[in-house]
């Protein structure tokens, strides 16, 4: 069986070095927020070109305290209104929630699926406070835009990262760098995964960066001093150090999964197989390779009929789920398109060539149902 994403063999490399990771954490003593979570900070927000990171709990947290960070300083209250994509994994709508505040949600451009720059303006209130991007599947939006409309109107731009940890522009600048914060999640399928939750917000806002390290430790930054209302959210510190390892690797990781999509891209020729549009950059790096067909439900029957596993992302829309009624009479023809033909097939850098070629020739064969 071709898995769909296979952690073990992705970690299996590792073994050695996360052996001696857990001997010498063991014997450190240190159990919260010690060396390791610190080292992780400096080397991931150097990566990432920016001046601060703060290490949480997971991806989910990371968003929500941004906005927790932001009503502290003032510029976010309850009942402002925050620009989001219609589609987008839920956890990015529900941090907005979670905040008392309000998401208005974007159709996406129909070529890339990120939040459709020309359509943002159209949803600008006098309630709009935040824009709050996704670089959905591993492909930066086309920030640029962004950056000039948040600028344009005084918005707060927060990027959701979760799914692009190093794709960058062509000028070199990263993912967690264009906005005034950023949120990353290293859930363990992630690009950079740790082995359990795991998230880290980054920054170049000195006091922003000050916030968050006391929201995140129960608003404090001197033991049992207080001066804010926080939360705990901090970053394991076993899963920071699995994470300094593995970031070593993230950039060739990256290049393997653009090399991967590169032979997709080129072998499967089939006309009922729409593939995702990459300009062959560094801007996307494949967290997910999508590809969209009108016979969705018989292509991902007949691909396991081959033993090859798919997913979907996401099989219901968040203006669709029970869980926001708010949303029910919200119009996104171009997202609730999205979650009815995408299908996500295997791509990580421990697939196999054999398996890539496999895969390639399954597409290729797939017909039309009578
Ligand atoms: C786009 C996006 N935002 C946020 C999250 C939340 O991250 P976590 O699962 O670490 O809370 C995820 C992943 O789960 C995600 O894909």
């Amino acid at each position: 069986v071709i898995k769909f994403l296979d952690l073990r063999t992705l970690n299996q490399q590792y073994s050695e070095n996360f052996q001696n990771l857990f001997s010498n954490f063991l014997e450190s003593g240190r159990y919260i927020l010690g060396e390791q979570v610190e080292n992780f900070e400096r080397e991931f927000s150097a990566y990432c070109k920016v001046e601060y990171c703060v290490g949480v709990g997971n991806g989910f947290d990371a968003l929500r305290l941004i906005f927790m960070a932001y009503k502290q300083m003032g510029l976010f209250k309850e009942g402002d209104e925050i620009l989001v994509p219609a589609n987008t994994y839920i956890a990015t709508v529900l941090a907005i929630a979670d905040q008392g505040l309000v998401p208005v949600l974007v159709e996406p451009d129909p070529y890339s699926f990120n939040i459709d720059p020309f359509r943002i303006e159209n949803f600008i209130s006098n309630k709009t406070r935040g824009i709050l991007p996704v670089h959905l599947y591993g492909q930066l939006a086309d920030m640029a835009s962004i950056q000039g409309i948040a600028n344009k109107f005084s918005l707060v731009l927060i990027e959701d990262c979760a799914q692009a940890h190093g794709s960058r522009n062509e000028n070199g600048e990263l993912a967690g760098s264009f906005g005034h914060a950023a949120a990353f999640s290293f859930y363990p399928g992630k690009n950079l995964g740790a082995l359990g939750d795991g998230g880290a917000i980054t920054t170049n806002n000195k006091r922003l960066y000050d916030i968050l390290r006391k929201l995140r430790n129960y608003g404090s930054s001197q033991k049992y001093l207080n001066e804010i209302k926080g939360v705990n959210s901090r970053l394991d510190e076993i899963q920071a150090g699995i994470l300094r390892i593995k970031l070593r690797n993230l950039d060739f990781d990256n290049d393997r999964r653009r090399e991967i999509a590169l032979e997709y891209t080129n072998g499967v020729n089939n006309e009922i197989i729409k593939l995702p549009k990459w300009g062959g950059g560094a801007d996307h790096v494949f967290h997910l390779f999508v590809i969209q067909s009108n016979y969705r439900e018989s292509l991902a029957r007949y691909l396991k009929s081959y033993d090859i596993e798919t997913l979907i992302h996401y099989p219901v829309p968040i203006h669709l789920q029970k869980s926001f009624p708010e949303f029910i009479k919200a119009k996104l023809p171009r997202t609730e398109e999205i979650h009815e033909t995408v299908l996500s097939i295997p791509l990580y850098p421990s697939l196999k060539d054999f398996e890539v070629h496999r895969i390639i020739e399954a597409l290729n064969r797939f017909e039309r149902p009578q």
